[in-house]
């Protein structure tokens, strides 16, 4: 069938087969072809949109080739007007979206905006790499049809630890956009620094949010619900969803230095980490802070963390509080404890009508499996993923191999992780396959996507995050929307190339897997004084 398909493609006018050259494009696109001829892009071109909902994505389309190109094009709703570039709903589309670029016109298909806009960033990319003749821009003709593999492709964001601030966030969210991915983890809360405003909890931010990783005196840094509404409109605009984490019932210890009164205690190590499971005005306290993240984020999806909590829960065996729960409840162990504070929490949640997602120590938790999402990060532990799927429970990869970019890149690195020697070169990120996962073949539904998680101890400047994040985000973009089929590493290598010089143009601080002494590690610089 397909050879019947690939000899009925090269049978069409205009086309023709040429299995060596595939587009300029980062994720590379389920299928193409390349014409034999070009289309000339000038401000003479415009943008039209077969409807009012487009005007959105042609606006899109139009700033980036000004930015980009510094073509200044006008837009307007209409049909397929000649030599222009025309944006249309075609519901019978299935998924994904189709671009074709003919010497007549470009045009761009798909049922949905956001395969719109997915095709947009194709075309944008196809016009950075065209080249500029007197009269425009020549763009080579291609027809491309193409989908995403999983329809989760996360990045998550650590500002617990170190807080980047509003205006890197937003240069992370373009390239996220650039490369399709479309689900934003913000990592919020955590033991260093509590990084969003509440309103009824004012101390949460103005005080949880003093200090970091590297400096426990520095100045309050944290989000306004303003910024916060800022962002994820930004990130709308980018068909990204952001899902913020609050993180519980461990990782509390910025909180618990604002409100001590809802502290469970800690470890040594871990000082003042969990929320009090045994006091009942700690699920009124937490239930409401989530009512004001949920009306923040329209994604309907709240992180509740839940990992890592033995780390310091240790005084719950002799609460007098948290035994007095256990004889009530019937509950045997710690784990237990934290189990039901978890679902405690998720009945919150679901009465908001959010989903619950969660680290995977919470396999076991007897979570809604409709209502919950599970993140498998313990690379070290494939039964989790298991107990996951045996659960029914919708599961999101992202195992600290291949894909936590606080790992480093090359062995000689020395201010990232390793795990046992191991760690996540650009390759190792780019040859995920879910099929090394011993995924059963009646629970492959239940995996939603992969997501790269870039932890902030480490991460004390924009350089290391540049350095962490580029070019591995290209990587994990590939791994997330091209099927296993069409990836080949030394093809994306090559397409690499030319975006390293985006990386440069954009002033990005970005590894060169081709020339790693151009951009050294960038040492942690840590202002931390004893
Ligand atoms: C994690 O890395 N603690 C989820």
């Amino acid at each position: 069938m397909k050879k019947l398909l690939l000899s009925l493609i090269c049978c069409l006018p205009g086309y023709m087969v040429n299995a060596q050259e595939s587009p300029l494009i980062i994720p590379t696109p389920a299928e193409y072809q390349k014409g034999k001829n070009s289309f000339l892009l000038s401000d003479k071109t415009a943008i039209n949109f077969s409807e009012d909902l487009l005007q959105e994505e042609a606006h899109y389309l139009q700033k980036e080739l000004l930015r980009k190109r510094q073509l200044p094009l006008v837009m307007e709703k209409a049909g397929h007007g000649n030599q222009n570039i025309s944006l249309q709903i075609i519901p019978t589309i299935k998924e994904g979206y189709q671009l074709t670029i003919s010497e007549t016109n470009i045009t761009i298909s798909s049922a949905t905006e956001t395969g719109i806009f997915h095709g947009i960033i194709s075309l944008v990319q196809l016009i950075e790499q065209a080249e500029r003749g007197p009269s425009g821009l020549t763009l080579p003709t291609w027809q491309i049809t193409d989908r995403p593999l999983y329809d989760w492709r996360g990045f998550m964001l650590d500002e617990s630890r170190h807080f980047f601030g509003i205006e890197k966030v937003k240069s992370l969210l373009d390239w996220m956009a650039y490369y399709k991915l479309n689900k934003f983890h913000w990592h919020l809360t955590d033991a260093p620094g509590w990084r969003i405003e509440i309103k009824k909890y004012p101390k949460l931010a103005l005080v949880g949010g003093i200090g970091n990783q590297t400096n426990p005196f520095s100045p309050a840094q944290y989000y306004t619900q303003e910024e916060i509404k800022e962002i994820v409109q930004y990130a709308a605009e980018r068909k990204i969803e952001v899902i913020p984490e609050i993180d519980m019932p461990g990782h509390a210890t910025a909180a618990n230095k604002a409100y001590p009164e809802y502290s469970g205690g800690g470890s040594e190590k871990h000082p003042e980490f969990t929320f009090h499971p045994g006091k009942e005005a700690t699920y009124q306290y937490l239930t409401n802070i989530l009512k004001e993240v949920n009306v923040l984020f329209p994604s309907q999806m709240i992180h509740l963390g839940g990992d890592e909590v033995s780390f310091g829960n240790q005084k719950w065996k002799t609460d007098p509080e948290v035994q007095d729960l256990m004889n009530a409840e019937n509950l045997t162990n710690l784990k237990e404890v934290e189990d039901y504070f978890m679902k405690r929490m998720a009945d919150s949640l679901y009465s908001l009508n959010n989903q619950l997602l969660a680290w995977d120590e919470m396999a076991e938790a007897g979570l809604p499996t409709d209502k919950s999402i599970l993140l498998w990060w313990r690379h070290d532990k494939p039964e989790q993923l298991q107990k996951l799927l045996k659960n029914d429970i919708q599961t999101i990869i992202c195992p600290r191999i291949p894909f936590y970019f606080d790992f480093v890149q090359q062995e000689e690195d020395r201010f990232g992780r390793k795990w046992a020697g191991t760690f996540n070169p650009l390759e190792r990120v780019y040859n995920f396959n879910e099929a090394d996962l011993n995924v059963p073949a009646n629970k492959k539904h239940l995996i939603l996507g992969i997501q790269a998680n870039l932890w902030t101890e480490t991460v004390t400047d924009e350089n290391r995050l540049d350095y962490l994040t580029f070019p591995r985000i290209a990587a994990l973009a590939e791994s997330a929307w091209t099927a296993p089929e069409h990836k080949d590493f030394e093809n994306f290598s090559d397409r690499l190339k030319k975006h390293l010089t985006l990386y440069k143009d954009a002033s990005l601080y970005f590894h060169n897997p081709f020339d790693p002494k151009l951009h050294p590690e960038p040492i942690m610089r840590t202002s931390l004084r004893k």
